[in-house]
């Protein structure tokens, strides 16, 4: 089975397994988020950070390559009667624009080395100009907490190793440490996250 047939058997599995709630690292950035233009949610699974964003006036195009968690989304936008676009497809194949979204957030969405370097290069060259890039993922620390994650090592994001991936943004804050995660039935209680704000030169 593929990796997204086995997110589509999770999501069919368990409605809502990461909440209904935006990420709550993305929320607490609303007053330094624009009120207008486009975003890019990535990995988006069922559109919680999608559809806030939208809901917040932004244009968004969500994208994973979970087909049921992007029919969710698009279901879920549309009965909130909000502008968001769903894209079912691998972030490692897909077709980035040039300088198009103002925000992208890259929540928990955790790749393997090589695919995490085509979509890092992917969000680069995505992003507008003075555009900005929330991330938060699991830590290495993360291992063996019972909060979330991928068991892979390989996926999990440190403070070097974002700060190299994003070195041509600026980046505007960065931390590595234990948070109380309460953001579905899937990231329950306290763990070991990396999370970040840049900004692409304008
Ligand atoms: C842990 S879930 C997080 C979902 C969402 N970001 C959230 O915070 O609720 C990871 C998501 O990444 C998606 N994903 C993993 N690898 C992907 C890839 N190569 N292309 C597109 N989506 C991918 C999965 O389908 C899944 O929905």
């Amino acid at each position: 089975m593929s990796d997204s047939l086995a997110w589509d058997s999770r999501y069919a599995a368990q409605p809502w397994m990461f909440g209904q709630a935006p990420n709550r690292y993305l929320e607490s950035l609303a007053p330094r988020l624009p009120a207008h233009g486009r975003a890019l949610a990535l990995g988006d699974g069922e559109g919680r950070n999608g559809v806030w964003l939208a809901r917040r006036g932004l244009a968004v195009t969500a994208v994973d390559w979970s087909a049921t968690g992007m029919a969710r989304a698009a279901e879920w936008a549309a009965a909130s009667g909000v502008a968001m676009t769903t894209e079912t497809a691998d972030l490692t194949r897909w077709s980035w624009p040039e300088g198009h979204f103002g925000v992208v957030a890259w929540i928990f969405l955790h790749l393997p080395p090589e695919d995490r370097a085509a979509v890092v290069a992917g969000a680069l060259r995505a992003l507008a100009p003075g555009g900005l890039l929330v991330l938060e993922c699991f830590s290495p620390a993360q291992q063996g907490r019972r909060s979330g994650g991928p068991r892979d090592p390989a996926l999990l994001w440190t403070r070097p190793l974002a700060e190299a991936a994003f070195a041509p943004l600026e980046m505007l804050e960065c931390l590595e440490g234990t948070v109380c995660l309460d953001e579905g039935p899937k990231h329950q209680g306290q763990a070991e996250i990396l999370r970040g704000l840049w900004r692409k030169p304008a």
